[in-house]
């Protein structure tokens, strides 16, 4: 079976529509075909400040969520980035095979540093790829579901294998991208030419998956769209209907063909009115889930420890392979 790997940070609140259409959704069908390993990010969410007691409850709730979700610990391994302490020790390597300028270039980091200020970001931040790199790497994955935004941290990743294999011998599997057109990016309801996200959308354009559903209907029939009167599937002239055509085909599995045939001579309030009650169907049961894994910490606990044994013992064998490749000098 093929390998793959995904993160994802530990928000507070919950998860958005982006995250799990550009993401998790993938995580879920993956887990059946590939040799799979996720884990909730919580080294990454520390390069910008944290709450201690908030962040091990938004990692315990992220977990929840990725089981609710779909996730199941039979059939794929669900891990805290922090139990693996791999991660952390393959990053320094990576970070010494890095160039100040390439990491300098990331767009992620030069977007957040510039939000809070550059005197304000951490190194961590400025690194925060090339721990991602570690995170793939360690377990030789072979593909990478991630939604668009985390493209050129992918490409990083294969420019540092290749260094890596080219410098010291063979060691790591170079790692594809696997990001699905139609949901590689996720738009902002309110502003459909902006990316989906906690950070930057407003509250009327973000659909977290925990909120209230009611609240979540009125979001999606309050969609901004165009002046227009015609439901086609256009990104470039009408960005608001196709965003919101995308995510109906998605959670239903029609084609956007189809549902624009079906859609034809109707207005746009049919289909917001129709996308809020197919994005209420999927929320609802998605909330119970949540809120069964929360009440039962011990479970979710134990499902963790051993995600993160079984992921140690690949990350483990990986991080000592690239030791002595680099050239140091065993423990024992
Ligand atoms: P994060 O936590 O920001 O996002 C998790 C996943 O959600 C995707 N995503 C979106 N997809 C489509 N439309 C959107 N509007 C949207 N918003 C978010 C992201 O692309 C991502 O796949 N650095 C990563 C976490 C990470 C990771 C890794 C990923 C750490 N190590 C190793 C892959 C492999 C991040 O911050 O994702």
């Amino acid at each position: 079976r093929p390998r793959v790997l995904s993160g994802i940070q530990p928000t507070a609140g919950s998860f958005h529509l982006g995250n799990y259409l550009g993401a998790v959704r993938q995580w879920v069908a993956l887990q059946e075909t590939h040799d799979a390993f996720y884990m909730v990010v919580d080294l990454h969410a520390i390069t910008v400040p944290q709450d201690p007691a908030e962040l091990r409850a938004n990692t315990r709730l992220a977990a929840a969520q990725l089981l609710a979700a779909g996730l199941d610990p039979e059939r794929c391994t669900l891990f805290v980035q922090s139990h693996v302490p791999e991660h952390a020790q393959l990053a320094w390597v990576m970070n010494c095979l890095t160039g100040f300028g390439e990491a300098s270039r990331m767009t992620q980091f030069k977007d957040k540093s510039a939000k809070q200020g550059a005197d304000r970001s951490t190194v961590g931040l400025f690194t925060y790829p090339i721990l991602q790199v570690a995170d793939i790497l360690l377990y030789q994955a072979h593909q990478v579901p991630v939604g668009e935004d985390q493209r050129q941290h992918i490409e990083l990743t294969r420019d540092l294998a290749e260094r890596f294999n080219a410098r010291f011998g063979d060691t790591f599997t170079v790692p594809a991208p696997y990001i699905l057109k139609e949901t590689a990016k996720i738009y902002d309801l309110q502003d459909p030419t902006a990316k989906m996200s906690k950070s930057a959308s407003t509250p009327k354009g973000l659909i977290n998956l925990l909120d209230e559903p009611k609240a979540t209907a009125k979001k999606v029939k309050s969609a901004v769209t165009d002046t227009d009167t015609v439901i086609r599937f256009d990104p470039e002239e009408k960005p608001g209907v196709s965003n919101l055509l995308s995510i109906m085909s998605t959670l239903t599995g029609t084609s956007v063909e189809d549902l624009v045939r079906g859609y034809e001579g109707k207005m746009y309030g049919a289909l917001k009115t129709d996308l809020a009650d197919i994005v209420v169907e999927f929320v609802t049961p998605f909330r119970t889930r949540t809120q069964e894994y929360l009440d039962d910490p011990e479970t979710l606990d134990s499902i963790l420890a051993k995600g993160a044994e079984k992921a140690r013992a690949v990350a483990a064998e990986t991080l000592a392979q690239a030791y002595d490749k680099v050239g140091f000098l065993p423990a024992k």
